[in-house]
């Protein structure tokens, strides 16, 4: 997946914009000129009332006052604008004895004071000066609101303290430019948290999240997928190509399930995050490479028995900070809050009401273990929207734990819980056939079977869209 790099700063310059304040024409009259002709945009104004009318807390330049005017005047216009916008910065224009007050007003806020007469030059240096200020003022408030835009679009819902804590890390992070992996559960939000990483940087400006699954690409190919090559390096490689690891570059690479990477590209990539440099098969080219790596796992790479053949210190390497991503069940109070923000969500999407919830629904998001997490509540969610849930939670009503197994002998109640069983893997991989029988670790025949005699259909799993 790699996502288009978004530029925030338009191609040719703003205008430099001006408001300039006073109540002598003759000085309006120059100064605006001075101004001008330094190819800034000016609106000259009589008096404070105007520009009070005028500005509002974003605009986008700079205002000169002059001090002494009748009915407002340009300690008052400053300290009425700074009261709007404390940033705008105003520079005001002192005749002679007013320099004790400009000092103070300078200390409350205000950006500089000029004292009359005074060179055109002086007037022009400072204010550049203001507008240079104001510009990254500007940009930094942009930013900030662009960083709550892609917060909220790109969620990681959770009230819990354990999620609270996760965003505030995530945010953290975000602008550290260190390597972060994740570990977690299937579908407990790993990729969500990479995203966000990006989205939540600096990096998300300029270039792309570049995500590269390990664990789906044949080992054949994901050198030079990850390396690029040149012409010829092996046989078949006809043209050039560029790396992933090159394409990440000033953005984020974004590793998935790196516990499946191939032991001898395990070395070759510890190299790359070491020298931050790629060498692409075919070459002795040497090319740095500015990135920010997030790996993902889903096994403990800690923990020597889980990390099987994964190099150790690759894995300090990655450990630099280590994200754990809570399975649901470890957080079973946000299980209510994710799942009316997929129910709407998938609602919106399908272009139907939103439904009310049913109590068997509600008992079901008690009681359900959620093994395939987040993900698995999302598609629960998208299923309540459709109307399509009650069948899948029929077996749910006579889990173990649940009273409607009074009176039903043991076998029954093995049987029922089997069904129930395999509605849930069914619903979690949306009926993927492959993916439920991994999950089940039952032969493929074993499963067609039971699906006959429970009566479940597959299909019903399915999801228009998916
Ligand atoms: N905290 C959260 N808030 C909102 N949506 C979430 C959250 N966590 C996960 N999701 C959603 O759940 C689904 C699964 O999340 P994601 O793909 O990030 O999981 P994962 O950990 O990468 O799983 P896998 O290991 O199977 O790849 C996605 O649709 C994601 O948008
Ligand atoms: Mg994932």
């Amino acid at each position: 997946m790699m996502s288009p790099a978004t530029s925030l700063m338009p191609d040719s310059p703003a205008p430099q914009r001006v408001v300039f304040v006073d109540d002598d024409p003759a000085l309006r009259e120059a100064n605006s000129q001075t101004l001008e002709l330094a190819g800034m945009d000016v609106t000259a104004l009589p008096n404070a009332r105007a520009a009070l009318d005028l500005l509002t807390a974003d605009f986008s330049g700079v205002v000169v006052t002059d001090v002494r005017m009748p009915g407002i005047d340009g300690l008052q216009l400053f300290r009425a604008l700074h009261e709007r916008d404390p940033d705008l910065p105003v520079i005001l224009v002192t005749g002679h004895g007013d320099i004790g007050m400009a000092v103070e007003a300078m200390r409350q806020g205000a950006y500089d004071f000029i004292p009359k007469p005074y060179p055109a030059d002086r007037l022009l240096a400072t204010v550049r000066n203001a507008l240079d200020k104001r510009r990254l003022v500007l940009e930094n408030r942009q930013l900030k609101q662009l960083a709550n835009d892609a917060g909220a679009s790109l969620p990681l819902i959770g009230d819990t303290a354990v999620m609270q804590r996760l965003r505030r890390t995530v945010r953290h992070l975000a602008d550290a430019d260190v390597d972060v992996l994740i570990e977690g559960e299937t579908g407990t939000g790993k990729e969500v948290v990479a995203t966000a990483l990006h989205q939540w940087s600096s990096r998300r400006r300029e270039h792309a999240f570049v995500a590269v699954n390990c664990g789906a690409l044949p080992e054949a190919v994901i050198e030079s997928e990850l390396f690029g090559h040149e012409p010829g390096a092996f046989t078949g490689a006809q043209r050039k190509r560029v790396g992933r690891i090159e394409h990440a570059n000033k953005g984020t690479l974004f590793l998935d399930e790196i516990e499946s990477m191939p032991v001898m590209l395990q070395v070759k990539l510890l190299r790359v995050l070491e020298a931050r440099e790629v060498s692409p098969l075919g070459t002795n080219d040497v090319r740095p490479v500015d990135l920010r790596v997030v790996a993902a796992t889903k096994v403990d790479l800690s923990d020597p028995a889980q990390r099987g053949d994964f190099r150790e210190d690759l894995f300090h390497r990655l450990n630099v900070v280590t994200l754990r991503l809570p399975p649901l069940r470890e957080r079973r109070d946000d299980v209510g809050l994710l799942f009316s923000y997929f129910l709407s969500r998938a609602a919106a999407r399908f272009k139907m009401p939103v439904p009310d919830v049913s109590d068997g629904v509600r008992a079901y998001l008690r009681a359900h273990r959620w093994p395939g997490n987040v993900r698995e509540l999302a598609h629960f969610a998208e299923r309540v929207a459709l109307g399509l849930a009650e069948e899948g939670m029929e077996g749910s009503r006579t889990r173990p734990d649940h009273t409607g197994d009074a009176g039903a002998t043991l076998p029954q109640r093995m049987e029922r819980y089997e069904a129930t069983l395999i509605r849930d893997a069914l619903a979690t991989y949306r009926g993927d056939v492959r993916a439920t029988l991994q999950a089940l670790g039952i032969p493929r025949k074993t499963f067609y079977d039971k699906l006959q005699r429970h009566g479940i259909d597959r299909a019903a799993f399915e999801l228009p869209g998916d």
